[in-house]
Protein backbone atom coordinates (compact mmCIF):
# COMPACT_ATOMS: atom_id res chain seq x y z
CA UNK A 1 0.00 0.00 0.00
CA UNK A 2 1.35 3.56 -0.78
CA UNK A 3 1.47 6.01 2.32
CA UNK A 4 -1.46 8.07 -0.23
CA UNK A 5 -3.85 5.03 0.47
CA UNK A 6 -2.71 4.72 4.20
CA UNK A 7 -3.19 8.42 5.23
CA UNK A 8 -6.58 7.94 3.14
CA UNK A 9 -7.64 5.02 5.15
CA UNK A 10 -6.46 6.93 8.51
CA UNK A 11 -8.23 10.07 7.77
CA UNK A 12 -11.39 7.53 7.24
CA UNK A 13 -10.71 5.67 10.59
CA UNK A 14 -10.56 9.13 12.38
CA UNK A 15 -13.61 10.49 10.84
CA UNK A 16 -15.40 7.72 11.82
CA UNK A 17 -14.57 7.25 15.33
CA UNK A 18 -15.59 10.98 15.28
CA UNK A 19 -18.75 10.34 14.06
CA UNK A 20 -19.30 6.90 16.02
CA UNK A 21 -20.90 8.09 19.11
CA UNK A 22 -23.02 10.25 17.48
CA UNK A 23 -24.65 8.01 15.08
CA UNK A 24 -26.60 5.43 16.36
CA UNK A 25 -27.31 3.51 13.63
CA UNK A 26 -30.55 0.89 14.88
CA UNK A 27 -29.44 -2.37 13.01
CA UNK A 28 -32.18 -5.10 12.63
CA UNK A 29 -32.78 -8.37 10.89
CA UNK A 30 -35.80 -9.42 9.23
CA UNK A 31 -37.81 -11.83 10.97
CA UNK A 32 -37.46 -14.42 8.04
CA UNK A 33 -34.19 -14.36 6.48
CA UNK A 34 -35.19 -16.43 3.78
CA UNK A 35 -38.06 -14.30 2.79
CA UNK A 36 -38.42 -11.93 0.10
CA UNK A 37 -40.66 -9.42 1.26
CA UNK A 38 -42.37 -6.93 -0.63
CA UNK A 39 -40.89 -3.83 1.14
CA UNK A 40 -37.34 -3.94 1.97
CA UNK A 41 -36.32 -1.44 4.94
CA UNK A 42 -33.36 0.74 4.30
CA UNK A 43 -33.48 2.59 8.17
CA UNK A 44 -34.58 3.06 11.83
CA UNK A 45 -34.96 6.20 13.53
CA UNK A 46 -35.27 6.12 17.29
CA UNK A 47 -36.28 9.09 19.05
CA UNK A 48 -35.36 9.29 21.73
CA UNK A 49 -32.31 6.95 21.47
CA UNK A 50 -32.06 5.48 24.23
CA UNK A 51 -36.12 5.60 25.23
CA UNK A 52 -37.06 7.05 28.25
CA UNK A 53 -39.09 5.30 30.74
CA UNK A 54 -43.16 5.81 30.48
CA UNK A 55 -42.58 8.72 27.88
CA UNK A 56 -43.39 8.87 23.98
CA UNK A 57 -41.07 7.39 21.79
CA UNK A 58 -40.73 7.21 17.69
CA UNK A 59 -39.94 4.19 15.81
CA UNK A 60 -39.23 5.70 12.29
CA UNK A 61 -39.02 2.61 9.54
CA UNK A 62 -37.91 4.35 6.22
CA UNK A 63 -38.82 1.63 4.04
CA UNK A 64 -39.71 1.11 -0.16
CA UNK A 65 -42.24 -1.11 -1.41
CA UNK A 66 -42.08 -2.53 -4.70
CA UNK A 67 -45.94 -2.73 -4.62
CA UNK A 68 -48.65 -0.36 -3.94
CA UNK A 69 -50.41 -1.09 -0.73
CA UNK A 70 -53.97 -0.01 0.28
CA UNK A 71 -54.28 -0.65 3.47
CA UNK A 72 -53.67 -3.07 6.12
CA UNK A 73 -52.14 -3.47 9.90
CA UNK A 74 -48.84 -2.82 11.71
CA UNK A 75 -48.70 -5.82 14.81
CA UNK A 76 -46.01 -4.27 17.21
CA UNK A 77 -44.22 -7.14 19.41
CA UNK A 78 -42.14 -6.00 22.14
CA UNK A 79 -39.75 -8.17 24.05
CA UNK A 80 -37.37 -7.79 27.24
CA UNK A 81 -34.54 -9.93 27.42
CA UNK A 82 -36.07 -11.93 25.35
CA UNK A 83 -39.25 -12.44 26.86
CA UNK A 84 -42.60 -11.47 24.82
CA UNK A 85 -44.30 -8.94 27.00
CA UNK A 86 -46.23 -6.85 24.69
CA UNK A 87 -48.69 -6.80 21.71
CA UNK A 88 -49.98 -3.85 19.90
CA UNK A 89 -52.17 -4.24 16.50
CA UNK A 90 -52.59 -0.96 14.34
CA UNK A 91 -54.04 -0.24 11.36
CA UNK A 92 -51.25 0.23 8.99
CA UNK A 93 -53.11 3.52 7.60
CA UNK A 94 -52.47 5.04 10.98
CA UNK A 95 -48.72 4.85 10.85
CA UNK A 96 -48.00 6.24 7.48
CA UNK A 97 -49.99 7.65 4.72
CA UNK A 98 -52.46 5.50 2.91
CA UNK A 99 -52.68 4.59 -0.03
CA UNK A 100 -48.76 3.85 -0.01
CA UNK A 101 -47.31 3.90 -3.59
CA UNK A 102 -44.77 2.22 -5.16
CA UNK A 103 -41.25 4.03 -3.80
CA UNK A 104 -39.79 4.80 -0.59
CA UNK A 105 -42.41 5.55 2.22
CA UNK A 106 -41.87 6.33 6.12
CA UNK A 107 -43.43 4.64 8.83
CA UNK A 108 -43.78 6.31 12.09
CA UNK A 109 -44.95 4.86 15.35
CA UNK A 110 -45.39 6.10 18.71
CA UNK A 111 -45.01 4.04 21.31
CA UNK A 112 -45.56 4.70 25.13
CA UNK A 113 -44.45 1.55 27.05
CA UNK A 114 -45.80 1.46 30.49
CA UNK A 115 -44.13 3.41 33.38
CA UNK A 116 -43.03 0.20 35.35
CA UNK A 117 -41.06 -0.82 31.97
CA UNK A 118 -37.58 -1.89 34.06
CA UNK A 119 -34.81 -0.30 32.17
CA UNK A 120 -33.31 -2.75 29.89
CA UNK A 121 -32.74 -3.96 26.70
CA UNK A 122 -35.37 -4.62 24.68
CA UNK A 123 -36.58 -6.36 21.05
CA UNK A 124 -39.22 -4.45 18.38
CA UNK A 125 -40.51 -6.85 16.47
CA UNK A 126 -42.80 -5.24 13.70
CA UNK A 127 -44.52 -7.48 11.13
CA UNK A 128 -46.32 -5.25 8.40
CA UNK A 129 -49.44 -6.33 6.68
CA UNK A 130 -51.01 -5.47 3.74
CA UNK A 131 -54.07 -6.61 1.98
CA UNK A 132 -53.23 -10.17 4.17
CA UNK A 133 -49.84 -10.68 3.04
CA UNK A 134 -47.01 -9.66 5.33
CA UNK A 135 -45.00 -7.40 3.27
CA UNK A 136 -42.28 -6.75 5.88
CA UNK A 137 -41.24 -7.62 9.00
CA UNK A 138 -37.91 -6.92 11.12
CA UNK A 139 -37.01 -6.88 14.52
CA UNK A 140 -34.83 -4.70 16.36
CA UNK A 141 -33.17 -3.88 19.51
CA UNK A 142 -33.79 -0.56 21.48
CA UNK A 143 -32.73 0.17 24.95
CA UNK A 144 -35.00 1.96 27.69
CA UNK A 145 -33.31 3.82 30.47
CA UNK A 146 -34.82 5.45 33.74
CA UNK A 147 -35.83 9.29 32.99
CA UNK A 148 -34.18 11.94 35.83
CA UNK A 149 -36.38 14.67 37.17
CA UNK A 150 -33.67 16.81 35.46
CA UNK A 151 -33.19 16.81 31.37
CA UNK A 152 -30.06 14.24 30.78
CA UNK A 153 -30.42 10.83 30.81
CA UNK A 154 -27.59 8.88 32.85
CA UNK A 155 -28.35 5.25 33.70
CA UNK A 156 -26.63 2.02 32.03
C1 LIG B 1 -40.67 10.44 11.97
O1 LIG B 1 -41.45 10.57 10.82
C2 LIG B 1 -42.42 11.59 10.89
C3 LIG B 1 -43.29 11.52 9.65
O2 LIG B 1 -42.52 11.41 8.49
C4 LIG B 1 -41.70 12.93 11.05
O3 LIG B 1 -42.63 13.97 11.18
C5 LIG B 1 -40.81 12.88 12.28
O4 LIG B 1 -40.06 14.08 12.37
C6 LIG B 1 -39.87 11.71 12.24
N1 LIG B 1 -39.16 11.60 13.50
C7 LIG B 1 -37.89 11.23 13.57
C8 LIG B 1 -37.33 11.14 14.93
O5 LIG B 1 -37.21 11.00 12.57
Amino acid sequence: MDTAALHFKLALLALSLLFLPSLQATYFQYCDTEANYVAKVSGIDISPNPVVRGKPATFNISASTGKAISGGKAVIDVYYFGVHIHQEIHPLCEETSCPIAVGNFVLSHNQVLPGFTPPGSYTLRMNLFGDGDSITCISFGFKIVLGTSGSSVSNI
